[in-house]
């Protein structure tokens, strides 16, 4: 049987910690709605303890959210979790978020803390948070930057003191798929009840490798992936929640697992993401991005009007994006021309076309895109000639 996959959305709290990002409260209220609708399990509405500003978001999130859980990150202490526990009081579904860095570099330089101490802080924090939450989550900040045993150790603390939800972040997008997959088989081999965790990833793309590393933990045995939508988030940003979705759609061979997502609230939900975030998505976007579904050069248009999955591999419509367009420009060839004046209302064949391109790829030699006013140009010029 197929395996099931939790999305957990970190737009509100790691995707606002992209530079210049604000959202309002009514923003967020609006947010959490959307991706409610596109199926998200877990929504992470902000860090309670951080702002009152803050406070309140999470605490509104949690008040409009009727099915999916509603969480808040909480260092590993007992003010941010009280914090958590307040701002979350009224939602229907909830969990916490609780995590503390791992890595000997966090360790030394960020905690001033030894290993021990680390262990105490997650024994103590976990088992208060358990006090309040049924599903306490913990993360091993910079988790694939610590050591192998350090981490188990760290890992086995907190599910000791009650934590469900074991999230492994890659902090500073660090890792690679394959390494991922080696730090998995180390936490199956030493974890004794790694069947019964959630086990979740929390990947940045610093190196461009952060939904390579979502997808693989799903071979890995991972039930969970954390990410923004559009990848917004610090540095780099994070996990691309829609593009980690089409890849576990398109290729449902490959990963043999569900989750909840309604695909055709994708380009809907990435849009509001964009408006409220005032970050245009890149054209050239994976998934969501304008020229997603167009196809420009002559061998792909050619191969796209005899049949479109020559060259996609996901149509808009599963997206809930606009169709396909085939822009024509200078690499653009008769095929495509042909339909697009045969769209106009010209009845234009092969034969026609051999006078008509000629005239096409002068004006494309010119232009970057060909538009429908110096198409009709093109076909006076021709029929005037003709007459
Ligand atoms: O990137 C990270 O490590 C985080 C943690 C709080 C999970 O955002
Ligand atoms: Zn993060």
């Amino acid at each position: 049987m197929s395996k099931k996959i939790q999305f957990f959305d970190t737009t509100l709290r790691d995707g606002e910690q992209t530079i210049g990002v604000n959202f309002s409260i009514e923003e967020k209220v609006a947010i959490a709605k959307q991706l409610e609708n596109w199926g998200v399990d877990v929504i992470e509405a902000g860090f309670p303890v951080a702002s009152k500003g803050d406070f309140e978001a999470v605490s509104a999130v949690a008040k409009a959210v009727k099915k999916a859980q509603v969480t808040g990150l909480a260092r590993a202490r007992k003010g941010d979790i009280d914090a958590c526990v307040e701002a979350t009081k009224d939602a229907a579904n909830k969990q916490i978020h609780v995590f503390i860095a791992t890595s000997p570099i966090h360790r030394h330089d960020k905690l001033n803390m030894n290993k021990e101490q680390v262990i105490d802080a997650i024994t103590d924090s976990v088992s208060y948070a358990h006090q309040f939450f049924d599903i306490v989550e913990f993360s091993p900040e910079d988790a694939t930057r610590t050591e192998p045993d350090f981490l188990v150790e760290s890992i086995q603390a907190a599910i000791d003191a009650g934590a469900t939800v074991i999230n492994i972040p890659d902090t500073v997008g660090y890792t690679n798929p394959e390494e991922f997959a080696k730090l998995f088989d180390n936490l199956r081999e030493n974890i004794p009840m790694f069947d019964e965790i959630t086990f979740s990833v929390h990947c940045h793309d610093d190196l461009g490798m952060a939904v390579a590393n979502s997808l693989q933990s799903i071979k890995s045995g991972a039930t969970r992936i954390e990410g923004t939508i559009n990848g917004i988030g610090e540095r780099a940003g994070n996990a691309a929640l829609e593009e980690v979705a089409a890849a576990m759609y398109v290729r449902k061979d490959y990963y043999d697992a569900t989750n909840n997502i309604d695909m055709s609230e994708t380009k809907k939900t990435s849009d509001m993401i964009s408006h409220f975030s005032e970050m245009p998505v890149p054209h050239n976007k994976a998934v969501v991005g304008a020229n997603a579904f167009a196809h420009e050069s002559g061998i792909h248009q050619d191969g796209m009007l005899k049949n479109p999955q020559t060259y996609e591999i996901l149509t808009p419509e599963v997206v809930g994006a606009n169709k396909t367009t085939l822009p024509l420009g200078k690499l653009s060839g008769s095929h495509a021309v042909m339909q697009k004046l045969n769209q106009m209302g010209y009845k234009v064949d092969r034969e026609d076309m051999k006078r008509i391109f000629p005239r096409f790829k002068n004006v494309a030699d010119n232009t970057a895109i060909v538009s429908e006013a110096q198409l009709r140009e093109i076909m006076k010029k021709v029929n005037e000639v003709i007459a």
